[in-house]
């Protein structure tokens, strides 16, 4: 018998335990197991029924994703959920925790289905750029209905126990001490009233009544045009769900096979699966002490009430831990406090929280004038604006004031927090907590780990991280850390690309061509050209070389962006969609007039190459410097942090898509004709001169 898969008697009925941790996923042992187990089940006398059950903390997560992209290995397992379905004996499929995709797509082809509260299930293949490829485009309609089936299996949305009961994807909620119980109650009950086999594949009923409704699938493909334009797959979903709707079931299996393997093939599946395995990465910090504890973290201090500490405070109390809110002025305190309970207004006015819950959550805000009253948090994280001199003083005033062992962050996104902690007596203590604006929504968390920083802190704020639901990335300390290393470089190439010929909107529209929800110059509207423009400021006035632009101009007019209506683009009263402006045109002119620049055509292959590619030699910059762990950290990075693409795997992933060969070819052109913004990271060289991939590092 396998290891993976077991089979007991227990009374008169036969239970089918999967037992392949973590998550019991479909390896080819286990649907070996399964086939093993079930003809043992069928073939054992003593037996009335069947009941399968997943030990551990869940019952099957899904198909084994490492398989993907190898050779496929017999038996299949839409053939081994054939054969649960038409075994001869009532099948009974106990679910707990999560059953998702091919292990939801398990329990269709099984007779029943049960499940305990708290069970979630769903088809997510979707957001591995798949569909569920073992029956669930086929089942799920004989269920629940095209419509239904089409939004839950596009979406990958998880569904909980009680709805999945109300919308027949569960035969039953049973509280039971055990999943394995809840099955066994039902399968005795089964017996007892020998009850008939059901079984999905026969019931037409509802994909009877879709059939003909060409609109049905009509207006949703419309809908997907506007919200998954780039995806493949959502795409190939429609067309399964209507082949179960249109052909019989076989041919409807057959179909949905079809377009599993196109899925499968795609490079979509890969990216999406590279960002899948490079998100479960983050967490695993080579050389991190194995006894390092993560502290407790029941109190939270925030110093500054902007835009910035506003929306790191929503995410503490979002997940119930009080925060003290600590500004200069009580004007700035109420202010800052006006504008996260009208953040949790709007949202209860869209349905997604009580005026109670509201209510409860400002309770948890605690506003503050007084440092005293940082004496007894766990974790303070200072969010004011990027000055060296106010952030040294402010920790030297929480060295004073905060307990051993607290926590003290800071959300600079640019600053050495080496620097900054040495104005305290604990540097051990100090870290970097940079988030990402808006705070409240954007998922990155950029952890920043200073030469002195203990183990214990980054544990700390790597697990507190999770806790609030940002994706937490360890970075080293340097300037700009990650993203915005990567985003600075790339800013000034587009700034140039103006300069040489291109339009701002040409410049952009490469990368939203490649799937980011905006270019460059979009962004910098959104962010507020000021920001931009006082860096360079602060840049040149530290005496470095940073030349005349045109993006100072836009300063000087005071068109600072989506905030004025009027930045790199105009912006029509409540929209912010950008249109490119002919003042701008002129001003660029102008200024290309001041320079003695002769603007030249750029094509979009120079475009698109310019702006990625010194994101990637930078990108191998920072990775041979340590400053972030592995490739596949700033993946993540761009994909949580800047709208990176998910389907693309990130930056670095579609570097090795490319070829390195390719991108240091022409970084080597660009440093000739360039300078030295293009000098070629020595990594980069290195791995094309070993033939190898940043994947292979
Ligand atoms: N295959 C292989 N490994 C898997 C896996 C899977 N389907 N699902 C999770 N894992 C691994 C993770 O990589 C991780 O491994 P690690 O500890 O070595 O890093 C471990 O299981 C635990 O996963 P999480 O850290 O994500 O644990 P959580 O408790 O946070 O979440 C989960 C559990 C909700 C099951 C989440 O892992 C998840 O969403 N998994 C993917 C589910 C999925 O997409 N299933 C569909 C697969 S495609 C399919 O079934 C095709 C079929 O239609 C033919």
């Amino acid at each position: 018998m396998s290891q993976v898969v077991g089979y007991e008697l227990r009374g008169n009925i036969g239970v089918i335990t999967v037992d392949n941790p973590p998550v019991n996923a479909l390896g080819k042992d286990v649907r070996a197991g399964l086939v093993a187990a079930l003809e043992q089940g069928l073939a054992d006398d003593g037996a009335k029924a069947l009941v399968l059950v997943g030990a551990g903390r869940t019952f099957i997560a899904g198909a084994d994703i490492r398989e993907f992209g190898k050779p496929p290995a017999e038996p299949s397992l839409p053939d081994v959920i054939t054969r649960y379905d038409e075994a001869d004996k009532p099948v009974v499929a106990a679910l707990h925790g999560t059953a998702l995709g091919g292990g939801l797509e398990v329990a269709l082809g099984c007779h029943y289905r049960v499940a305990v509260p708290g069970t979630k299930v769903g088809l997510p293949e979707v957001k591995l750029g798949l569909l569920p490829g073992a029956g669930g485009t086929q089942r799920l309609p004989r269920l629940v209905g095209a419509q239904k089936a089409l939004e839950l299996i596009v979406s990958g949305e998880f569904v909980a126990a009680p709805k999945a009961a109300e919308l027949g994807i569960v035969d039953e909620v049973i509280e039971a001490e055990s999943p394995l119980e809840a099955g066994l109650q039902f399968a005795e009950k089964v017996t007892s009233e020998k009850r008939p086999l059901k079984r999905v594949r026969d019931q037409e009923e509802k994909v009877a009544a879709d059939r003909g409704n060409e609109a049905l699938f009509d207006e949703f493909r419309k809908g997907l045009e506007k919200k998954a334009r780039n995806l493949f797959s959502p795409f190939k979903i429609v067309d399964a769900v209507k082949a179960a709707v249109d052909l019989p079931f076989d041919e409807g299996m057959q179909r949905e096979r079809e377009l599993f393997r196109e899925c499968l093939e795609s490079p979509q599946r890969a990216g999406l699966v590279h960002a899948f395995f490079a998100e479960r990465q983050i967490g695993k910090i080579p050389g991190l002490a194995a006894d390092a504890k993560s502290r407790e973290i029941k109190h939270v201090g925030i110093i500054g009430a902007g835009t910035m500490g506003g929306g790191i405070a929503m995410n503490f109390v979002n997940v119930g831990i009080p925060v003290t809110l600590l500004e200069v002025k009580q004007e700035a305190l109420d202010r800052g406090l006006a504008v996260i309970r009208r953040n949790y207004e709007n949202s209860a006015k869209k349905g997604r929280l009580t005026q109670a819950q509201v209510e409860q959550r400002m309770e948890l805000i605690r506003p503050s004038l007084d440092y005293g009253d940082f004496a007894d948090v766990d974790l303070v994280i200072e969010a004011v604006f990027e000055n060296m001199d106010v952030k040294k003083q402010i920790f030297g005033k929480l060295d004073e004031v905060c307990k051993p062992g607290a926590v003290l962050a800071s959300n600079t996104s640019t600053l050495s927090i080496d620097e900054i902690a040495s104005a305290t007596k604990r540097p051990e203590d100090v870290v970097g907590m940079h988030f990402f604006s808006p705070a409240n929504v954007m998922k990155l968390l950029e952890n920043v780990r200073g030469e002195k920083t203990s183990d214990e802190v980054i544990a700390t704020v790597m697990s507190v991280g999770k806790k609030i639901k940002k994706v937490p990335v360890l970075v080293g300390n340097c300037y700009g850390f990650v993203g915005n290393r990567m985003l600075h470089k790339r800013g000034a190439e587009a700034m140039t690309l103006v300069n040489e010929g291109a339009s701002p909107a040409e410049a952009d529209s490469v990368l939203t061509g490649l799937g980011f929800p905006m270019g460059q110059f979009a962004m910098s509207d959104l962010a507020g050209i000021d920001v931009g423009y006082l860096i360079r400021q602060e840049r040149r006035k530290a005496g470095e070389d940073v030349p005349a632009s045109w993006m100072d101009k836009l300063y000087e007019a005071g068109r600072l962006g989506q905030k004025t209506q009027a930045g790199v683009y105009r912006y029509e009263e409540g929209s912010r969609k950008p249109i490119p402006d002919p003042e701008v045109d002129k001003l660029i002119e102008e200024f290309r007039k001041e320079q003695g620049i002769t603007p030249r055509e750029i094509s979009k292959d120079e475009l698109l190459e310019r702006q990625m590619y010194i994101m990637i030699n930078e990108g191998a910059k920072i990775l041979e410097e340590g400053i972030a762990i592995r490739a596949s950290d700033i993946d993540v990075v761009w994909i949580y942090g800047y709208g990176f693409p998910a389907y693309r795997g990130g930056p670095m992933f579609w570097a090795d898509q490319v070829g390195l060969d390719k991108i240091l070819d022409r970084v080597k052109e660009f440093h000739a004709r360039f300078g030295d913004a293009w000098k070629p990271a020595p990594l980069l060289e290195r791995l094309v001169r070993e033939g190898k991939k940043f994947g292979d590092l």
